[in-house]
């Protein structure tokens, strides 16, 4: 009888280092309680196919060959021909349904939880629960057809969910401490390009020749202190960080009006921390606080017209069931 599996995965934030990470700091990124979810059955057809479908369309993909294929979800191929590979299985035909709560194009990570969550739904109908690590591996393949070169941040932090802390030259390591808290993401709505806003960054950090340095050292401090902090329940003292870490980026000119305007209105609110998050100059701010200090500043930025998330950090990472 085939098998019907459906797996999910969360969506990432990135709470400090973000940037400073490109020169060589830490960055720390948590897990998200918005996923992504993807159900695949086995189907009959005379190819090993992969038919996907999602609200962003459908799409058929020959995993012996996935560079036919074109569009965002051609990834999928790659983390199937992957999967295939080092698994050494037979491969089937599957149809898999894409269904997601992460906003795409934000920074939140969706298109690797969607690659995690297939991973781990793709390798089960074929019979096989894989580890987290192998679902990363085979999520990453898939990223690296979206994003060229990604670091490999979100593919782990929807695989692992939790913590994540990064650093160029070091990867990627999963934190084994479980830390979850409350926080609001708040999106502007306004698009920004990645790419302008760390070139941006860099041109401002150059000017700054031989403090540059200093300043890299600075961060790499805050990030660690930041895990610290968490990891003993500090949440006050851990939003702090998140402040000073938004004045640095904002002198750095990646924050943009809005964003400093709901930073101010966390800070007036009584918030712990606020911050943007990701690569600014658009895009979304992350808020930590208690229920008041939440509820209140929810209230001011949907008044705004801004778009708000609440959001649990550092929940559990793919989950995967099969009937
Ligand atoms: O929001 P995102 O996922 O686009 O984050 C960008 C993070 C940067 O540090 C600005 C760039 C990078 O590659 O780390």
């Amino acid at each position: 009888m085939s098998r019907t599996c459906v797996a999910s995965a969360p969506g990432k934030v990135i709470l400090l280092g973000e940037h400073w990470v490109v020169s060589g700091s830490y960055g720390l990124a948590a897990s998200i309680s918005l996923r992504a979810s993807v159900e695949c059955k086995e189907i009959s057809c005379s190819r090993p196919e992969v038919r996907i479908a999602s609200s962003l369309g459908g799409v058929i993909i020959d995993i012996r060959k996935p560079e036919k294929c074109s569009g965002p979800l051609c990834g999928l191929g790659y983390a199937a021909k992957h999967l295939v590979g080092i698994l050494g299985i037979e491969p089937l035909c599957v149809q898999c349904r894409v269904a997601s709560h992460i906003p795409v194009g934000a920074g939140l990570g969706s298109s690797a939880a969607v690659a995690v969550a297939f991973s781990a739904a793709y390798a089960g109908v074929h019979g096989v629960e894989l580890d987290k690590s192998l679902i990363n591996e085979a999520a990453y393949a898939a990223e690296e057809y979206n994003h060229g070169r990604p670091s490999g941040i979100d593919n782990t932090v929807a695989s692992y969910g939790g913590l994540v802390l990064y650093k160029r030259g070091l990867g990627v390591k999963p934190l084994e401490s479980r830390v979850e808290l409350d926080a609001l993401i708040v999106n502007t709505r306004i698009q920004r390009s990645t790419r302008r806003a760390v070139e941006y960054f860099q041109r401002n950090l150059s000017i700054l020749e031989d403090i540059r340095e200093d300043l890299i050292r600075l961060v790499d401090k805050l990030v660690l202190r930041g895990v610290e902090l968490l990891e003993k329940g500090a949440i006050e003292r851990f939003g702090r960080i998140m402040f000073l870490s938004h004045g640095l980026l904002n002198g750095m000119g990646v924050s943009i009006p809005e964003l400093d305007w709901i930073v101010h209105t966390a800070s007036a609110h009584g918030a712990y921390g606020a911050k943007l998050t990701g690569a600014g100059m658009g895009g979304s701010a992350i808020v930590v606080g208690d229920e008041n200090a939440l509820s209140a500043v929810e209230k001011e930025c949907k008044k705004r017209g801004f778009e708000v998330y609440r959001v649990r950090l550092g929940v559990e990472g793919v989950k995967l069931k099969c009937k």
